[in-house]
């Protein structure tokens, strides 16, 4: 069975975010998404995500493409997440390009193309309008 993780804060959940899942879940059999706890989303990315993790949890698990998901709670907690879930691929939105290639020594690395023109930060600028 081929594993596939991924991480990301998944808030207010949108097509682009369907469109990587879908993607991502072709890669293999069973796929781990890696989602940012609040405090995480708080102290490292500097944002505050609109659903607490356990909505955002919640909604994620309710994805057929979604196998499992678990907290993403510290930057370095990659290499381990891959040797602890046995994962075949990394997979992320290209946004995030060559970033992690370092992983590359652990297991496949793969930047999906973002979808164009919708991201959480757009839809709460659109909804200030
Ligand atoms: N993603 C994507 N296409 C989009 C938006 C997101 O493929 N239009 C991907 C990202 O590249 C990432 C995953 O979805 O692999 C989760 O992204 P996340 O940062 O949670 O969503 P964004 O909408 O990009 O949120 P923000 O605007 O807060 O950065």
């Amino acid at each position: 069975m081929k594993r596939v993780i991924t991480y990301g804060t998944y808030d207010l959940l949108h097509f682009g975010h369907i469109n990587l899942l879908k993607r991502a879940k072709k890669l293999g059999d069973y796929l781990i998404v890696a989602l940012s706890t609040d405090e995480f989303n708080l102290k490292e990315k500097n944002k505050k995500s609109y659903f607490s993790y356990n909505k955002r949890k919640d909604l994620l698990e309710a994805i057929r493409y979604v196998d499992l998901v678990i907290p993403e709670e510290d930057w370095d907690q990659k290499i381990n997440d891959i040797k602890e879930f046995k994962i075949d691929t990394f997979v992320i939105g290209d946004d995030w390009k060559g970033k992690f290639d370092f992983l590359k020594e652990y297991c496949d690395v793969v930047y999906l193309p973002r979808t164009p023109e919708i991201s959480t930060t757009q839809i709460k600028k659109d909804l200030k309008k």
